[in-house]
């Protein structure tokens, strides 16, 4: 079996036989030392496990690392946190596992979950914790890591580092890339050092854009900055652009949209129609799959998560979790 060094992207072979008395002695978890970079990462042991030995359903790739894409656009009320959540919630419910990390301080994806979390990503950062009491499992696969007013207190100690500050996040969160299949990053609107963080950390862009010329300027702008960043870390794409709040009962949004698949073919998504679902359902505390798993909403939602997880089959079938 193989495991990739998610620092160098090294691969290793491992023989099975080596991790057995760990997994009898009853261990989760062991520290894998990458021979090339010398990096030390967690390895979940049942990743490792033969098929025979693992439960049924999907499971990640041995030693895989998580995709990491922000769900971020500077403009106000585009549907960052709405698709943060459904997004992550699909996908956990298409079997894959998902942490879902809020950078916001207004905290709203533990809300829309209907979560009130003791600790999250505040106390991750100012190492008051360790990783596990800071996680919270939000559903099945999911798994969050909150966000909230005391982030504020963490941007100002971002902001006093004299080097390396935009990694501040990346150096936090690396315990965690191999324990994930998706790790999706919610953050707030505006552009502050936390977003930077998020963007030095992220692989892929995924940008909600409401269908209006507002949001469609802030988008522009948005791509300029996302340029700066890109001239530092050449790692991170603008892979999604996600048209949000389609409303064909107006001319204007149907426009929009046709502009931005003139501009943007490869990025562009199917988009998320309105509905007032979406709007309802926080307040919950449940995602559109458990709130109207019947609607348009969660028809367009499983759609995207068919197109993140590049896999046609999921949430295809009438999964038994979405009732
Ligand atoms: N497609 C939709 N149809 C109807 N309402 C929606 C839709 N998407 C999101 N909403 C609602 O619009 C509001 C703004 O959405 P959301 O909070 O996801 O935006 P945001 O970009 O995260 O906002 P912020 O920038 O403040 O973090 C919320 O009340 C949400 O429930
Ligand atoms: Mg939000």
């Amino acid at each position: 079996m193989i495991i990739t060094c998610p620092k160098c992207a090294k691969t290793h072979k491992v023989n099975p036989d080596r991790l057995k008395p760990f997994a009898e002695a009853g261990k989760k978890t062991i520290m894998a030392n990458c021979k090339s970079c010398k990096f030390k990462f967690p390895i979940e042991l049942s990743s490792l496990m033969t098929p025979e030995e693992k439960p049924a359903g999907k499971q990640r790739q041995v030693g895989s690392v998580a995709r990491k894409i922000c769900i971020t656009l500077s403009k106000g009320g585009v549907g960052k946190t709405t698709t943060s959540v459904n997004l992550g919630a699909g996908l956990a419910l298409a079997g894959y596992k998902v942490l879902l990390v809020d950078t916001d301080t207004q905290g709203q994806s533990s809300y829309v979950l209907g979560k009130k979390p003791g600790a999250g990503l505040t106390e991750l950062l100012t190492r008051e914790l360790p990783i596990s009491d800071c996680l919270t499992e939000a559903r099945n696969n999911l798994w969050l890591l909150s966000g909230g007013k005391s982030l504020a207190g963490v941007k100002r100690i971002i902001d006093k580092k004299s080097f390396g500050a935009e990694f501040t996040l990346s150096e936090a969160l690396s315990p965690l890339d191999n324990q994930f299949d998706f790790i999706l990053i919610d953050t707030s609107p505006g552009w502050d050092q936390l977003i930077v963080n998020v963007l030095f950390y992220s692989t892929e862009v995924l940008v909600p854009v409401a269908l209006e010329v507002m949001s469609l300027h802030g988008m522009s702008e948005f791509i300029k900055s996302l340029g700066a960043i890109q001239k530092y870390r050449n790692e991170v794409h603008l892979k999604y652009i996600l048209p949000t709040f389609l409303d064909l009962r107006i001319k204007g949004p149907k426009m929009l949209y046709d502009q931005l698949k003139k501009l943007y073919p490869q990025q562009l998504c199917k988009p998320i129609r309105y509905n007032e679902s979406l709007a309802e359902a926080p307040s919950f505390g449940k995602t559109i799959f458990e709130f109207a798993p019947g609607s348009t909403a969660s028809e367009d939602y499983r759609i995207l998560v068919r197109k993140v997880s590049e896999n046609e089959f999921a949430l295809r079938k009438k999964n038994s979790s979405i009732k």
